[in-house]
């Protein structure tokens, strides 16, 4: 059955460690399949962590997360995860072809879905101009790809399994201007009719987004769109000045 990407937080609260304080602490919010919601805060203030409950990769001490109304507990862990697309901070590559980086965990996918995630993600032009194109080996004894290629092969993997949720944990970060635009350009077009989380330092990635949600130590602070939170003048804007 195939998932909308509606995704609810329902008062949420998580506590990795027992003596610790929460992470989150009453998270709150609703984000309609095909919407983009931006989350930026401080770091440590629980960003990655919101996303990582919605895979199951933690569980709420409170609370509930819900995708398509139904809870995530409720669903099978694996078809769950096939719905949601990950571009992780620091991309993980393994020691294979570009083509299998591309595919990865995803026996089903041909030659053809493959260049056509790797030109929506701009990594198809670079690739074929490496000697060995979708065949080079990468990894310890293969091509090392700089920081934006590895982004933009990470991209293309999420691309690949055609998700209906799309987590893009500061997906361009450490790249250079215009690596950083082409990025941009390609995840865009890749967001489109998927439910979106993206994290971002940089005001710029969160400008469209339908709505951002402002965490400080585990709370919601703030939240609208970049043209309300300009107006709250409140830690959004003071983000905005610096
Ligand atoms: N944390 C933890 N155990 C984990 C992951 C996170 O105790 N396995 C804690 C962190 O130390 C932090 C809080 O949970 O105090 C929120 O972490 P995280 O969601 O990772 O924060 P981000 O906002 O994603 O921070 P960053 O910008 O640095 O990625
Ligand atoms: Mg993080």
């Amino acid at each position: 059955e195939p998932i909308k990407g509606h995704v609810t937080f329902n008062h949420v609260t998580l506590t990795y460690t027992k003596d610790d304080d929460s992470a989150l602490k009453d998270i709150c919010f609703d984000a309609p399949p095909g919407k983009v919601i931006g989350l930026i805060g401080s770091t440590g203030a629980g960003k990655t962590s919101i996303t990582q409950l919605i895979t199951r990769f933690y569980e709420p001490e409170i609370g509930e997360v819900l995708v398509d109304n139904r809870s995530v507990k409720d669903y099978n862990i694996k078809t769950l995860r096939k719905h949601i697309g990950f571009v992780l901070q620091e991309p993980f590559l393994f020691s294979t072809t570009i083509k299998e980086n591309i595919a990865y965990g995803n026996p089903d996918v041909t030659d053809h879905q493959i260049m056509d995630a790797a030109k929506r993600a701009q990594a198809h032009e670079f690739i074929m101009n490496l000697p060995n194109g979708y065949e080079t080996m990468l990894g310890e004894r293969g091509m090392g790809l700089s920081g934006g290629q590895k982004q933009r092969i990470a991209i293309a993997r999420a691309i690949c399994i055609n998700p209906s949720i799309l987590v893009l944990d500061d997906a361009t970060s450490a790249v250079d201007m215009e690596t950083e635009f082409k990025i941009q350009k390609a995840l865009k077009e890749v967001m489109q009719g998927r439910t979106s989380f993206i994290i971002a330092h940089r005001i710029s990635s969160l400008k469209h987004a339908d709505e951002i949600l402002v965490l400080d130590e585990g709370q919601i602070v703030e939240r609208g769109t970049h043209d309300e939170l300009l107006n709250n003048d409140g830690q959004y804007k003071r983000i905005y000045d610096i």
